[in-house]
Order: structure tokens, then sequence, then C-alpha cells
């Protein structure tokens, strides 16, 4: 029943408790402005789908309809279209996942696969593992379902297991119930790290000691800028990982088609809470992504993709090089769309987003990928979208406001005083 609640808004009073902790950020109404053209966005990780053939798109869905119409139109299967299933086992054959069409599961994005796991498996005040900093989008999900989010050291191999093993012990002893280490092993958002295989079997081990599921999210491991895709941690396990991937980096996130590849008894889990959720995703989007991967080179167009990406990411690390003051670091990605930079001792970049965006810049502040207030010297750059040219020029007007920032700070000591609350940041934006 409405109370008074607030006049905006007389429900307020109704909401479920996690509705509650389902806020926007301040800081997004930044992110508006920084949608205008003048700004050269560093902020999204949005895919650039212009260099994907709009014709052939056109094509494949035309002929979908006109040939399996009676099929694309009507509902489907649940767990998604039995042969686009079959096509996901030889995807994820590149990662050397070995699995069968019965244990995928199709959702709307590998974000929804998020959320059906962490439905099935976390009551409130459940403890999710996950790197620092880690996925905003997942850590919304954990949020909605009032996880509790412990945030284990990462180094420039991400995911630390020593520090891993600690983080689920001390929970422990504190009386919590850990229930999901939630990883990105390739080329990480938003960090650009990758595990390396050594890191990858350690991080194995010690989910096996503490009888946790391991989540693998990796929806970029196609975007290996050498054409080496790593080899995913389930290959090694079928039995203790759940595999996420996601055609929108490889095709279009427009598509909205993800899978969770999953040991038996939780993929029917999965399959019950999807339905719950959607009935059955798009048969006319999964038809048509199937008829591409049949008909269309599509690796080569995935080559396509790394090629322009690769140019971008040099692009900014050569520029950061020349535009970033001493005492500024960044990671150098490998393949993916993000660098995660650090800036000098004492910044705070969520309060100079306002002064970059006024110079025709944005980002994402470091504080959104952390639920507990870390990341306040960090900031996100993407290059997927802009071109070299915009990304270079984004790059020089950033360099120049980090300088000025380092002149007031000099002249007034602490500057700004914008602060994001911590995990706050609204997926859509910031992706
Ligand atoms: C690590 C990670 N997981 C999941 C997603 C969600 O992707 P999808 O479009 O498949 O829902 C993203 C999107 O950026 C991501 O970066």
């Amino acid at each position: 029943m409405a109370t008074e609640g607030n006049r905006l808004d007389p429900w307020v009073d109704t909401y479920a408790s996690r509705a509650k902790v389902m806020t926007a950020s301040e800081i997004r109404s930044l992110f508006a402005v920084a949608s205008r053209p003048e700004v050269v966005s560093l902020a999204g990780g949005m895919p650039f789908v212009s260099a994907l053939s709009h014709e052939i798109m056109g094509d494949t869905f035309a002929r979908v309809i006109k040939e399996k119409g009676n099929v694309a139109l009507q509902y489907g299967s649940g767990q998604g279209e039995v042969g686009l299933r079959e096509q996901i086992t030889e995807v994820v054959a590149l990662t050397k996942v070995q699995t069968h069409p019965d244990d995928v599961v199709i959702t709307a994005g590998s974000q929804m696969a998020i959320d059906l796991i962490v439905r099935v498996f976390c009551n409130p005040n459940d403890v999710v593992f996950v790197e620092s900093p880690s996925y905003v989008g997942a850590l919304g999900v954990f949020r909605a379902y009032e996880c509790d989010v412990v945030h284990v050291a990462s180094d420039e191999l991400g995911l630390n297991p020593t520090a891993l093993d600690e983080a689920i012990k001390t929970a422990v002893k504190l009386g919590k119930t850990p229930k999901l280490i939630y990883t990105i092993p390739t080329f990480q958002n938003p960090s650009g790290l990758t595990q390396d295989d050594k890191r990858r079997k350690e991080i194995l081990e010690v989910a096996k000691k503490h009888n946790l599921l391991i989540v693998e999210d990796d929806p970029y491991n196609l975007l290996a800028f050498d054409g080496m895709v790593p080899r995913a941690i389930r290959a090694d396990d079928a039995d203790n990982v759940v595999y996420l991937g996601s055609f929108s980096k490889t095709i279009a996130p427009g598509m909205r088609v993800g899978w969770a590849v999953a040991p038996h008894g939780i993929r029917e889990k999965l399959v019950l809470a999807s339905e719950s959720a959607m009935l059955c995703p798009s048969n006319l989007v999964q038809l048509a992504i199937s008829d591409y991967l049949k008909n269309q080179p599509w690796l080569e167009q995935v080559k396509v993709f790394r090629e322009l990406y690769l140019e971008r990411r040099d692009a900014l690390l050569d520029s950061m090089k020349i535009h970033f003051p001493a005492g500024t670091t960044w990671t150098e990605p490998l393949g993916g769309f993000y660098s995660w930079v650090t800036l000098p001792e004492g910044f705070d970049a969520t309060s100079m987003l306002p002064r970059a965006v006024s110079a025709l810049v944005a980002y994402v502040p470091g504080t959104g990928f952390y639920t507990d207030r870390q990341g306040s010297r960090n900031l996100r750059l993407s290059f997927c979208y802009p071109t070299p040219e915009r990304i270079k020029e984004g790059v020089r007007r950033l360099g120049e406001v980090i300088r000025q920032e380092i002149d007031l700070r000099n002249t007034f000591g602490v500057t700004g005083n914008l602060s994001a609350q911590s995990g706050d940041l609204t997926a859509p934006d910031v992706i």
C-alpha cells in the first residue's frame, strides 16, 4: 500500500529492502552531459558495432523470418534454442571448455546469467568474493540480492589466491557464509588485467579447498590482441565452475545473447530461474545469431574488431605516456576494452570528474568498481569506442585536467567535494 512516502515517489516506503539499495549515482547526470558529441567519452565500454556489416545483419534477420518465421516469432525453450546451444559449445571450445549443449543455458546477455546465479545461490548477507576492482554490473546484482561483497586484493595478474584464501578464512571466522567467487580472468573489466595459467589453477585450488563455486565471467576472451585465446578456468574443472560468455563483444550487445555453462544440477535451477524472469530468450535473435555463425566468417569479423581495438589501445597507451604527469600509472591490457589508471597520491578521481567533463573528456571514477569506497585514486579508461584521433585528443585533455589538479592542490590543498557512493554507479551508463 502506498503511504505518504515522499512527494516525488509515494511508493518509497513500500519498496522491498533490496530495492532500497538500488540507487542511481550522483554522477549519473554527468554521464548525460558526457554523451554530448563534443565530449570525448573514455567512459562507456560500448563495442564499436559500426565495424559490423549492418547489411549482412539485416539480410540475416530477413532470411530467418522468411525461412523460419513460425519458429522465430514463437515462444521457445526456456533453456535456449538447441541449435545455438550446440554452436555455443564450439565457441567455448576456443577457450578449451568441453561441454554438451544440455549444460548450456542461453540468457539475455551474460548480465542476466550473473543475476540468475546470484538468485539461485545467495541469501541476504551471503559472501561473494570479487576482484579489486570488479565489474560494476555484477556489483549491482550482488547489492540487489543484499550479498556481502568482499573485495580480494589483486596484483598484476589479477585476483591474488593467497589473499583469496585469507579472505575466505576471515569470513568463516566471522561466522559468515561464503557462497561464490566471482572472477573475470581475461582482460578484466575494469582493470584490463589477465590471469596467467598458473594463477587460474591456484584460484581453482583455493575454491576447491573451501568448497566454493567459481563464477567465471569471460566475455572478452576472443579479443586477445595476439589472437591467442586464454584457457578458461572451467577447462580444468567442470564441477566447480559456472562459465559465462556472451556475443556482446564478438557480435553485438544489442542482440542481448549470452550464456552460462553450468554443472548439471545448477543448470536446471538456472533454467527455472530464467523461465520465471523471461519465459524464454528471443527465438528471433537466437536464430539470427545461429544463422550468422553458420553462414558468415564470424571469426574473421572478430579479428577485425581485435585489430581495431588494438589500434585504439595503442593510441591510448602512447598518448598517456605523452600527456599524463609523472606519478600516474596505468595497466597495459593485452586484449579487451579497458585500462585502469592510478593517479598520484592524494588525488580523488571522482571530484576531478566535473572538471574533466568541463574540459570535454569523460571517464569512470574508480570508486564505482568497489562496494567499499576504495578506488578514489583510480579511473577506468575505455578505448573501444572512440577513434584513435579522438582517444588522443581525450587523453590530451585529461592530462591537462590532471596537471590543473596538481596546480590547484599545490595552491589550495585538497580540491573538490563530489564523492560517489561506493558501487552505486548505474550499470548502463558505464558498462
Ligand atoms: C565483465 C562483464 N561481464 C558481463 C557483462 C555483461 O555483458 P552482456 O552484454 O553479455 O550482458 C559485461 C559488459 O560489459 C562485462 O564487462
